[in-house]
């Protein structure tokens, strides 16, 4: 499962046409880390709006109405440094939280099928502007 997913990830780095590449890349690499179901958008909506939105922002832009108060901005995932990371990274910051930051770990709090809806909804929230 992983190695098929790095193969996946070297694909998307040399291959041509970076966003297409991208997208499907993500998507198969989607469907290879699915679990139980396929990560689904629409539930992964309603966890961020939930749990990520006040700090995130609705657009992902990291300006959520308690950004302001933070001692650490929340990440902005529509900025490239956040879009170019795998779904993996992104699971496993939400999965362990970032050390000396307001992001916290939410395991224990996301079932392990609600991180991955979250990361793909998140994928959409990334992919807005472009
Ligand atoms: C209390 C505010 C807060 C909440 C709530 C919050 N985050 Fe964060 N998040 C942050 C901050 C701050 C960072 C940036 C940490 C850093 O870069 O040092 C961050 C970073 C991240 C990153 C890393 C992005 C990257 O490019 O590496 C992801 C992914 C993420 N958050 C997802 C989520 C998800 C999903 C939720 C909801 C389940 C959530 N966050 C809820 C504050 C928050």
């Amino acid at each position: 499962m992983l190695s098929a997913s790095w193969r996946f990830r070297r694909y998307r780095i040399f291959g041509a046409g970076l966003f297409v590449t991208f997208f499907l890349g993500g998507a198969a690499t989607s469907c290879l880390y699915a679990q139980d179901y396929p990560p689904d958008r629409a539930r992964g909506k309603a966890v961020y709006e939930r749990h990520c939105q006040h700090c995130h922002g609705m657009t992902g832009q990291g300006d959520g109405p308690d950004a302001g108060s933070l001692k650490v901005s929340p990440a902005n995932f529509q900025r490239f440094q956040s879009f170019l990371k795998s779904d993996e990274e992104l699971l496993r910051t939400i999965e362990h939280g970032v050390v000396f930051s307001p992001m916290h770990s939410w395991r224990g709090q996301l079932t392990d099928g609600e991180m991955q809806d979250v990361v793909a909804y998140i994928r959409v929230l990334s992919q807005q502007t472009r």
